[in-house]
């Protein structure tokens, strides 16, 4: 850490703060004494230029298309390894040997069955229930099953609500999908492996055999690698200020589920989707790029754009070459992935993407991957869900094992009425 200052001259005091750095990335200003020697705060709403934490997890440089897990470079883990082996290097910080990926593996594969009273609750929604509105239900739930591990101060439960959540996600998201097609649950099998598992739970039924089709198990294994962690996006913040006040990390998981839902952030793949069916053929392209280019027109090109990368976005490039993958493995061909090949195209040809750099994010071409595999669109944010729970997990951990943690609280510059007498009703 380096220990230069910035001064900063504000109600009449000069402040002089420690400006910290680093290993990599930009430095940043440390704050912490602004408003005690000025009275004044800082005003940053989206936290577009604020840094809320120390992290070793993951680096983003948004400018160079660069996303190190670890250190590791994403299109390297995403080639090489097993969203297993990339789970325990976000939760220790170095790539396992043989025997502790093993081992590893087999705790994971131990938790994947639910408290069987679980499946009732699942009976408690409505069969249209959209599939994040389970998982919220669900995995806030967990809590009332696992008071065992929901010690936040003890080490031991956080590793044990940690290899719950990675190990029951898969089977609380195969299960609302099974319940939203009216299809018995699944129940795990540990012969297979944490992906195939996943894949027999969704699409397996108890009449048949299922067959795990090994090209679609690694493209699937691929796509949890890519959305394992993003660094302090909107919804691992929310994992780590519903933390930062104590609360068990099972209630903490489902509020980042909550913040995932949204159509800006995890939602986007399910927008991107809708998006590709509504222009459908390349001939009807300029005019959504038009529209979305328009400032009096709601439209944005979804998948398009993101809050920190201003270049290609790495995944998205892993992606786009995982769909031809899965299309050869399946035999398919879908017309709506020429349409997004020519989207890309004349977007990224056209001035108002350039000036404003907004590149194709990882959305844009998971849901055509997804849709080929055969799952709905309204599971596309589930399967993000899923994969980020070791993210933000690992975050969770890394907060809470923090000696500086504190409880969140941002401040806010007021806008609304000063002091005024209340008026009985009678006078109103
Ligand atoms: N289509 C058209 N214009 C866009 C788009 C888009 N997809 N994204 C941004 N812009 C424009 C904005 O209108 C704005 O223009 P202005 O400067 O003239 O007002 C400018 O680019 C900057 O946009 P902001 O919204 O200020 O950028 P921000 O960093 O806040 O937003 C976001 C990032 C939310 C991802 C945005 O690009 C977006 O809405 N994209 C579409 C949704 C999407 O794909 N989300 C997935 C993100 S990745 C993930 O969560 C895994």
């Amino acid at each position: 850490m380096s220990d230069n200052q910035a001064s900063l001259t504000a109600g009449g005091t000069t402040l002089d703060m420690p400006v910290k750095s680093g290993t990599i990335g930009p430095d940043v200003i440390d704050i912490r004494k602004l408003y005690g020697q000025t009275g004044m705060f800082t005003y940053d709403p989206g936290f577009t230029s604020t840094a809320s934490c120390d992290s070793a997890l993951t680096y983003i440089d948004g400018d160079e298309g660069v996303l190190l897990h670890r250190g590791y470079p994403i299109g390297q883990l995403a080639e090489h390894s097993s969203f297993m082996e990339v789970s325990y290097l976000l939760l220790n910080g170095e790539l396992p040997s043989s025997q502790e990926l093993a081992d590893f593996s087999r705790t994971i594969t131990r938790h994947t069955m639910l408290h069987e009273q679980l499946a009732t609750f699942y009976r408690g929604f409505r069969r249209d229930a959209h599939p994040m509105a389970i998982m919220c239900g669900v995995v806030g739930a967990l809590s009332a099953f696992y008071h065992d591990s929901t010690d936040i101060s003890d080490p031991q439960h956080r590793k044990i609500s940690s290899h719950r959540l990675i190990a029951k996600m898969p089977t609380i998201a195969a299960m609302a999908y099974k319940y939203s097609v009216g299809q018995p649950f699944v129940y795990p099998d540990n012969k297979l492996s944490y992906t195939g598992n996943f894949l027999k739970m969704t699409f397996g039924v108890p009449a048949e055999e299922y067959e795990v089709i090994p090209a679609v198990e690694k493209a699937m294994d691929r796509i949890f690698i890519l959305h394992a962690d993003h660094e302090q996006n909107a919804s691992t913040s929310t994992v780590r200020l519903a933390g930062s006040s104590g609360a068990n990390p099972f209630a903490c998981i489902a509020a980042g589920i909550a913040c995932l839902w949204g159509p800006a952030h995890g939602g986007a793949n399910e927008a991107a989707l809708n998006m590709l069916k509504e222009i459908g053929t390349p001939d009807r392209i300029q005019h959504y790029i038009d529209r979305a280019k328009d400032k009096n027109d709601p439209f944005r090109l979804m998948g398009f754009g993101h809050r920190v990368y201003k270049n290609y976005d790495p995944r998205a490039t892993v992606m786009q070459s995982t769909v031809r993958e899965v299309f050869a493995a399946l035999n398919v061909q879908d017309p709506l992935f020429e349409t997004a090949l020519r989207l890309e195209e004349i977007a990224l040809s056209d001035p108002y993407f350039a000036e404003k750099k907004l590149f194709p994010n990882v959305d844009f071409y998971s849901g055509i991957i997804l849709s080929a595999i055969g799952f709905p669109t309204t599971m596309f944010t589930v399967l993000f869900a899923l994969a980020r729970t070791v993210g933000w997990v690992a975050q969770w951990n890394e907060m809470i094992s923090d000696p500086g943690q504190k409880i969140g609280r941002p401040r806010q510059l007021y806008t609304g009425p000063t002091q005024r007498d209340y008026v009985p009703l009678s006078e109103r």
